[in-house]
């Protein structure tokens, strides 16, 4: 008798386990601030999250790809359009409908067939020596290839992604052409070869090694914030520069997410996305990794607003995604290693 009762509160234990509302989310960022927004989330909602965390985007599309409709996974999150596009090309995310995902994304900043959305922005913006070079020099990301910076630009490899979009962004605004001359006038005037992080070319444009660095912008945030003494005397050396300010502004980038093609739970998932994109995430984003919210309510953190108001390039970042691979060929072609 004991037995059976025993076996009744198991099992009405594990109904009630069963019954409580879950969500899935893979996840390629690592930042611990969206472990205390998943809890957020679920003490809003009830609803809990199983959050998986996948080192890089490529391995989280392939797992979804490959788990396919048994996939426990109703959102990815991801960063850069690339990633999202390539997501959204292997065929792993659906559409959704959602007024105020809608309402609080502006539409460069979101997929045209709506099956991603961004969550962060990011621009990729210039670091500068000031007792090497003079704001008044700098202009545009075509003007880095000028011969003038020869031997003085520091810049990461091909093969990462912020290149990639930026390169594509290039690609979409100015035509094959120019956006060919455009990286082998940037290969040309390097000031060794692409190697290390965003964060290791600002410190070698610190460190004399070259005179400009194209990097993201909470990086240059994170040095400039930080508490440590060496970070705060490389800081003192160094110039932020929103290129394009005159013509189509300053390339931007995002983090993002969407629902999955075979996503068990997708009304939980959209409320998610719409957690994500709410007041309170969107401060715990911008304050923590020193991003730009994407939901206009919310102030931009400190830092970042002495660097300056900007002008940001308003070009669809699904179209940036699409000729990703167009710009990768040509990167290979001219030799960005
Ligand atoms: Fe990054």
């Amino acid at each position: 008798m004991v037995r059976v009762i025993f076996l009744c509160a198991l099992s009405s234990g594990f109904l009630w386990a069963q019954s409580n509302p879950k969500l899935g989310v893979y996840s390629s960022r690592h930042y611990d601030v969206d472990h205390e927004i998943n809890e957020l989330f679920t003490q809003s909602t009830g609803i809990e999250v199983q959050f998986l965390q996948i080192k890089e985007a490529a391995q989280l599309v392939e797992k979804v790809k490959l788990e396919a409709k048994r996939t426990p996974a109703d959102v990815i999150i991801t960063v850069d359009v690339g990633n999202l596009w390539r997501a959204k090309e292997a065929g792993i995310l659906q559409s959704i409908q959602s007024d105020f995902l809608f309402e609080t994304i502006e539409p460069s900043l979101r997929d045209s067939a709506s099956q991603w959305f961004a969550l962060s922005k990011r621009a990729r913006v210039l670091v500068y020596n000031k007792e090497k070079v003079k704001a008044e020099e700098l202009s545009t990301y075509e003007n880095l290839a000028d011969p003038r910076w020869k031997s003085r630009l520091l810049v990461r490899t091909s093969t990462h992604v912020y290149n990639q979009s930026l390169t594509a962004s290039l690609f979409a605004s100015l035509g094959e052409k120019q956006a060919e001359a455009w990286i082998k006038g940037v290969t040309a005037n390097l000031a060794r070869k692409p190697e290390g992080g965003d964060t290791d070319q600002i410190k070698a444009v610190a460190a004399g090694v070259g005179d400009i660095a194209l990097v993201n912008s909470y990086y240059v945030a994170r040095i400039f914030q930080s508490k440590d003494k060496g970070d705060q005397e490389l800081a003192k050396k160094l110039g932020v520069f929103f290129p394009n300010q005159k013509d189509r502004g300053t390339h931007i980038n995002v983090s993002g997410g969407g629902v999955t093609k075979y996503a068990s739970n997708k009304e939980n998932a959209i409320k998610y996305l719409e957690f994500l994109l709410s007041e309170k995430a969107q401060k715990l984003y911008a304050d923590a990794n020193h991003e730009y919210p994407v939901n206009k309510t919310v102030k931009i953190d400190s830092v970042l607003q002495n660097f300056g108001e900007f002008k940001a390039d308003q070009i669809g970042l699904d179209k940036v995604g699409a000729n990703t691979p167009a710009a990768i060929r040509l990167m290979d072609k001219v030799g960005w290693r």
